[in-house]
């Protein structure tokens, strides 16, 4: 949920007569989401959506689970990655996943995309840990820079556009739920309440139509369906957009936007939470800010039994306080059913310390998460016996 939004020409009603300058009609498409009960958008196209000019062999794209590896504390030591691959869709490196989720990431090596990408599967959260560009979209153009999340609803065409001098990192994660503002913070009306961490104008919309690449014969697209990628060929642009309005459109909101809510005891994760998937997970931004003001207070966090949910961090900047031999851009996963809690050291460690300048993006899901044979590489053996 964002709120109402338009950009370009659109006509002053719905369902309406709306020319092009040639006298023809324009084409509204209605992109709705939940069936026609959650939010949705209205697009003007100058041609349909509708014409295919051509569909290739679709592709394999999945991922496998890693079989036996069983109930762990887990750490995947990618902090030394450099590149998943070249371009932005194969560079898609599953790490955990379960029926509502696909938690990846995505290091791509060339700074264009080859094709057109729609995911037909899932909404999509991608938190930008480096790099800087432009998705360009249907409902325009969405600029990026590090720190941002960027939320794709499904079905929404991109094509990324990153800058020359920068490495692209992406933490991505798929989700069957939408992603949401959280649900808490808005008012009956939609409205970000006064005791939000973020309000409205932190979240930034397309800022203008798209004009990439408007006179090619072909349009190559890819659109993610199942486990495969459905190779799709249209003669006009996908961005042949006159206008759209709705509650439905891409849009960032940067990690540095988030305020965050402290105490004079220890704050629990969900002061953190930044988003939501109804009923599949939580996404939280932990960002720099002052500790615990009690005179007692132990900043660390306590032992925690997460007894519904599996509890996934990725280390973004900084240095987290509870943890010891985690490194920037690596991941732990402290799956339910286990106690987690800080390293030995780090309670004490934490007394008197004023303020953290750590920053980490928190996904936590309410199934248990699998991790992929992919991740196997990067599986830290040791981790489950670090607080000994
Ligand atoms: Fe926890």
């Amino acid at each position: 949920m964002t709120y109402y939004y338009r950009l370009g020409e659109i006509p002053p009603k719905r369902h309406t007569q709306f020319r092009q300058p040639d006298g023809s009609l324009y084409h509204e498409e209605l992109v709705s989401s939940l069936g026609f009960s959650g939010i949705y958008s209205n697009i003007y196209h100058k041609v349909p959506p509708t014409k295919v000019k051509g569909i290739k062999a679709s592709i394999p794209y999945g991922y496998k689970i890693l079989e036996g590896y069983g109930l762990k504390m887990t750490h995947l030591k990618t902090a030394d990655v450099e590149f998943t691959g070249d371009d932005y869709l194969s560079a898609r490196l599953p790490l955990m996943v379960n029926s509502q989720c696909i938690i990846s990431l995505c290091y791509p090596k060339q700074l264009q995309m080859e094709d057109y990408f729609k995911n037909a599967d899932g909404d999509e959260m991608i938190y930008v840990y480096e790099g800087k560009g432009e998705m360009h979209t249907q409902f325009g153009v969405v600029p990026f820079q590090k720190g941002d999340y960027i939320v794709v609803p499904r079905t929404t065409i991109y094509k990324m556009e990153f800058d020359q001098d920068s490495t692209q990192k992406f933490l991505i994660v798929e989700s069957k739920m939408p992603i949401e503002t959280v649900g808490r913070y808005r008012n009956e009306l939609g409205q970000l309440l006064e005791h939000s961490p973020y309000c409205e104008r932190d979240l930034h919309p397309p800022v203008r139509l798209s004009d990439l690449d408007m006179t090619a014969s072909e349009y190559s697209m890819k659109i993610k369906k199942g486990a495969e990628l459905h190779h799709y060929i249209y003669g006009n642009s996908p961005f042949d957009i006159v206008g759209w309005d709705g509650f439905l459109y891409p849009y960032t909101f940067s990690i540095y936007d988030f305020e965050p809510i402290t105490g004079r005891l220890h704050q629990p994760p969900p002061v953190h939470q930044t988003f939501q998937a109804r009923g599949a997970f939580v996404v939280c931004s932990f960002v720099p800010r002052l500790f615990d003001y009690h005179p007692l207070s132990i900043p660390a966090p306590y032992n925690h039994s997460n007894i519904d949910s599996d509890e996934v961090l990725f280390y973004t900047e900084g240095n987290f306080m509870s943890r010891k031999g985690i490194a920037q851009g690596a991941f732990t996963l402290h799956p339910g059913g286990i106690p987690h809690g800080p390293h030995p050291g780090t309670m004490e460690k934490s007394i008197g310390k004023k303020g953290t300048e750590e920053y980490a993006v928190m996904v936590d899901t309410f199934a248990p998460l699998y991790i992929t044979e992919q991740a196997k590489a990067f599986l830290d053996e040791e981790y489950p016996f670090s607080w000994q």
